[in-house]
C-alpha cells in the first residue's frame, strides 16, 4: 500500500519484485484521460490551419504511487510527446490530466510553479540538456535557485551529496559537462531531477543516447534510486528490453494511441496486441525456457503511417498480419480483456476473437509484415550457406534490428524536437 513507499529516508520493505496485486492496490498518483496533443499545420501568409500532426490523440492511464510504468513504441508515435503533456511542459490540446487529486490540464505556469517540484523529466539527450557553460554544481542546484528553496546544511553540500547518490564524486562540483562521459552525464541529469524530491519522475528514452554496457548501469541506478526515495516512474524507450526489467506495467504505443497496457509479466508472458507481440519478437529472447517453445517470429515492414492522416479504424491495420475488414473501418477500444491487462484490437492474441466471422485479410496488410516461424529461422542459423526457400528474408539478427532501420525515418523530424545545446 502507499505507505511502503514513503518518502525521504524510509526505505520500501519490499524488492521490485513486490507482486502486481499490491501495485493494483497502490494509491493513483497521476490519472490521464482522453489525453491529446495536436499540433497544428499551418500555411500560407495567414497562417490559416491546413491539418495537424496528431501526436497523442486520446490516451488513458494511470500511475500508481512508488510503480514503474514503461512506456514502448517505435519512434514517431508520440511518446515523447506524451511525457511533456503529462509533465505540462506542453500544454495538452485535450483531455484531462490529474496529479495527486488535483486537476492540472489548465493550470498556469505561476500555478505550475509549485508541483514543478513534484514532477520531474530526465531527457534522453545528456549532451544537449546540460549547459556546457555551467559548472555542475550549477546545473543541478538551479532546480533550488528557481524553487527559492535552501536546503538544509547548504546548497553546495546537499548537491555534493546528490552527486554522491548518483555515483559521482562531490569533488566534481565545479566541473564542466564536456569533462564527463555519457553515463557521468546522465548521472548529472538524474541528480537535477532528483534534487527536490519529487514525487513522479518522467525519463524520456534516458538511456538510449549510451552506450549498451553503461544502459545496464543507469537503469539499475534508477530502480536503486526509487527504492531508496519512495519514487514513481514513467520511463519511456522505444527498446522493450530497456524497461522490461524495471516495470511494473508497460504501455505501449502506436500511432498517438495506447493499444496494450499490461502488467509487466503478462505483457511478455502472453502479449494480447499484434503489435505487442511484433515489437516482442525483435526481441532476442535470452530465456532458454522460451527459446525452446514453438513460436513464430513477426517481421514488421514498412514504416509507422503519418500522424497527420492516420489510417482508419485500427491504425495498425496497414501493418497488421491479422487485420480484416472491421479492422479497416472500426476503430478498436481499449478493454481489459483479461485481469491487468487492456488491449485495443478486434482479433487479440491468446483470446477469443472479437470478431471471428470477419476473415477477409487485406492484401495490402499481408504483405506488409511477415511470419517466420521459429523453426525456419533456426535451422535458417544452422545452414547459413543455403537458406531455406521460405526465408529468403531475414535471419534472427536482421529480424532483431527490423524495428531500428523503421526508426531511422523519423530520426530527422525528432531531431528537430529535441534540445541540442550544441
Ligand atoms: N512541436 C512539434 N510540432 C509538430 N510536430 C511535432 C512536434 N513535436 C512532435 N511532433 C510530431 O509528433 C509525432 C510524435 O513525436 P514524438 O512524441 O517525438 O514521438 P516519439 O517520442 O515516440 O518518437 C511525430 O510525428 C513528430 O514529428
Ligand atoms: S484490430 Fe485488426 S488490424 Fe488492429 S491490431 Fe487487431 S487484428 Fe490487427
Ligand atoms: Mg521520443
Amino acid at each position: 500500500m502507499s505507505d511502503t513507499n514513503k518518502t525521504d529516508d524510509a526505505v520500501i520493505p519490499q524488492q521490485a519484485s513486490a507482486p502486481e496485486k499490491a501495485s493494483e492496490e497502490r494509491e493513483v498518483l497521476l490519472k490521464v484521460e482522453g489525453l491529446e496533443k495536436h499540433f497544428p499545420i499551418k500555411k500560407g501568409i495567414l497562417q490559416r490551419q491546413v491539418g495537424a500532426v496528431k501526436a497523442v490523440d486520446g490516451i488513458d492511464f494511470e500511475v500508481r504511487k512508488g510503480e514503474t510504468l514503461g512506456v514502448v513504441g517505435e519512434s514517431g508515435c508520440g511518446k515523447s510527446t506524451m511525457g511533456r503533456v503529462i509533465t505540462r511542459l506542453q500544454d495538452p490540446t485535450g483531455g484531462k490530466v490529474t496529479f495527486e487529486g488535483q486537476d492540472i490540464t489548465h493550470l498556469s505556469t505561476a500555478k505550475m510553479r509549485p508541483l514543478r517540484r513534484d514532477i520531474q523529466m530526465i531527457f534522453q539527450d545528456p549532451y544537449g540538456s546540460l549547459n556546457p557553460r555551467h559548472t555542475i554544481g550549477s546545473i543541478v542546484s538551479a532546480p533550488f535557485r528557481l524553487q527559492g528553496v535552501e536546503p538544509e546544511g547548504g546548497v553546495k553540500k546537499e548537491v555534493q551529496r546528490l552527486l554522491e547518490l548518483v555515483g559521482l564524486s562531490p569533488e566534481h562540483y565545479n566541473r564542466y559537462p564536456h569533462e564527463f562521459s555519457g553515463g557521468q552525464r546522465q548521472r548529472i541529469g538524474i541528480a537535477r531531477a532528483l534534487a527536490l524530491k519529487p514525487k513522479l519522475v518522467v525519463a524520456d528514452e534516458p538511456v538510449s543516447a549510451l552506450d549498451v554496457s553503461i544502459q545496464a548501469q543507469v537503469v539499475n541506478l534508477m530502480d536503486d534510486l526509487q527504492e531508496e526515495l519512495g519514487l514513481t516512474y514513467v520511463i519511456i524507450a522505444h527498446d522493450l528490453s530497456v524497461v522490461r526489467h524495471v516495470s511494473d506495467r508497460v504501455a505501449v504505443m502506436y500511432l498517438g494511441k495506447i493499444v496494450e497496457l499490461a502488467d509487466s509479466t503478462k505483457l511478455y508472458e502472453s502479449p494480447m496486441h499484434p503489435y505487442t507481440k511484433a515489437l516482442m519478437s525483435a526481441v532476442p529472447v535470452p530465456d532458454p525456457k522460451r527459446r525452446g517453445q514453438k513460436s513464430e517470429r513477426i517481421l514488421l515492414r514498412g514504416d509507422v503511417p503519418s500522424p497527420i492522416a492516420p489510417p482508419s479504424g485500427c491504425r495498425f491495420h496497414t501493418r497488421c498480419w491479422k487485420a480484416t475488414e472491421i479492422c479497416r473501418t472500426t476503430e478498436p477500444v481499449l478493454l481489459e480483456l483479461r485481469p491487468g491487462q487492456r488491449v485495443a484490437c478486434h482479433h487479440p492474441e491468446n483470446f477469443a476473437d472479437q470478431a471471428p466471422q470477419d476473415t477477409v485479410l487485406l492484401t495490402a496488410a499481408k504483405e506488409a509484415s511477415e511470419l517466420v516461424g521459429e523453426a525456419v529461422l533456426e535451422e535458417d542459423a544452422k545452414t547459413p550457406a543455403e537458406p531455406a526457400a521460405e526465408s529468403e528474408a531475414e535471419t534472427p539478427a536482421e529480424a532483431a534490428e527490423a524495428p531500428e532501420a523503421s526508426e531511422d525515418s523519423t530520426v530527422a523530424a525528432q531531431e528537430s524536437q529535441e534540445p541540442t545545446g550544441k
